[in-house]
């Protein structure tokens, strides 16, 4: 018997998305089906080009046309990816960025920066258009970090407006308020202008197409944050933690913080940085320096997924000092884990896109 085009539709219904946990039919996943004698092709439309469960679900896909249709069957994939948004017309806000990712944590040092410029990185190599703004505007490290100490964005004029262009940098589009001022001043922008600064960034600056936007707050849960949740809808945050319990107290406040429900912004996750060292002599030794699985019980407290457990690493360091991310070098081991993060965290955002009701900005009433 012939391969039909709706027997392999009706196969693949049978296929769930392991996350969204709805058949990639319904998904509407599945896309310009082919057939030639046994030869089946068809495209898969992934949530996101960082999808971690791709070869998972290419494989269900086969099994489910050689079990239902064809055991002989040859079936050939294409995958391609659609970045889903909940905020498709929902705000005059960054319009064509589908997803704001903030990256956060109650504390200072405890790698927030070091985390968004990989993960923002990271998510780039799989294929997606990237954003980075840095809102630390008492602290800015993105200039350093990307080698852009010095830069100044353009200002060009965008349908008779005048427009802040980002400046792109290995292969991403980035703002930081360090652009604007040598770091030696930056202590002056404080309160409003500070706050102003950073709704320039996000109501001023031309943006254009991104899947993800992922903005590196200064340490705490102060003005900037209430600023950014009431200029941008916030997709979902990052936050990220060291392993020990100091840490852990002033992390619970910007969780309770996102959880507020004037704020409620979905926590897509924690960040466990410095979980351990390994010393390169001893690479299977592994030294709790900072205590032991702190995020991990965090996670496990709040309901939160782990995104990742991310060790001491001198190359992460030197990477940040020196303006070549570790996620850029190859020869780095460290760099899989933060791909590993950014599929993690791509994944969480299509989760809470599937299930979740769009951010609303925050509206304060006086
Ligand atoms: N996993 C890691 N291994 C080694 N060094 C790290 C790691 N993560 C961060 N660092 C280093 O720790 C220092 C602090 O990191 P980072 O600036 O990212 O923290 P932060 O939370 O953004 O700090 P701030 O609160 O000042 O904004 C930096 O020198 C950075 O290179
Ligand atoms: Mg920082």
């Amino acid at each position: 018997m012939s391969i039909t085009k709706s027997a392999v539709l009706k196969a693949l219904s049978y296929v769930d998305d392991p996350d969204l946990k709805k058949d990639l039919v319904s998904l509407k996943m599945i896309d310009n089906i082919q057939i030639e004698g046994k030869k089946v092709a068809f495209t898969l439309i992934l949530t996101t080009p960082a999808c971690p469960m791709k070869e998972q679900i290419k494989g269900a896909c086969v099994t489910a046309i050689k079990h239902f249709v064809d055991k002989e069957a040859e079936v050939n994939i294409e995958v391609t990816s659609q970045v889903t948004t909940k905020r498709q017309g929902t705000s005059k806000v960054l319009p064509n960025v589908k997803n704001i990712i903030a990256v956060a944590s109650g504390k200072g040092g405890v790698g927030k920066s070091t985390v968004s410029v990989n993960l923002a990185l990271a998510l780039a190599k799989t294929g997606a258009n990237v954003g980075l703004l840095d809102a630390d505007i008492y602290g800015p490290s993105i200039p350093m970090m990307m080698d852009l100490e010095g830069r100044r964005p353009e200002i060009a004029v965008v349908n008779g407006k005048h427009r802040i262009m980002p400046v792109e940098q290995y292969g991403i589009k980035t703002l930081s308020i360090g652009f604007l001022a040598e770091a030696s001043q930056a202590v002056v922008w404080r309160g409003p202008m500070a706050s102003s600064a950073l709704r320039q960034f996000i109501t001023e600056a031309e943006w254009g197409d991104l899947d993800y936007l992922i903005i590196d707050l200064p340490p705490g849960t102060g003005d900037i944050h209430l600023t950014l949740v009431q200029t941008a809808p916030v997709t979902g945050a990052v936050v990220v933690t060291t392993p020990q319990d100091i840490a852990k107290a002033d992390v619970v406040k910007a969780i309770n913080m996102f959880a507020i429900p004037q704020i409620n912004v979905p926590v897509l996750g924690i960040v466990e940085n410095m979980s351990w060292f390994s010393p390169p002599e001893l690479p299977d030794k592994k030294y709790y320096l900072f205590g032991k699985e702190g995020g991990r019980k965090l996670a496990a407290d709040y309901q939160l997924p782990l995104l990742a457990e991310l060790p001491i690493v001198e190359s992460i360091r030197v990477g940040g000092d020196k303006g070549k991310p570790v996620v850029l070098q190859q020869q780095e081991a460290i760099a899989e884990a933060y791909l590993s993060l950014a599929q993690m965290t791509a994944q969480q955002v299509a989760i809470r896109n599937a299930a979740q009701a769009p951010t609303e900005t925050v509206k304060i009433t006086t």
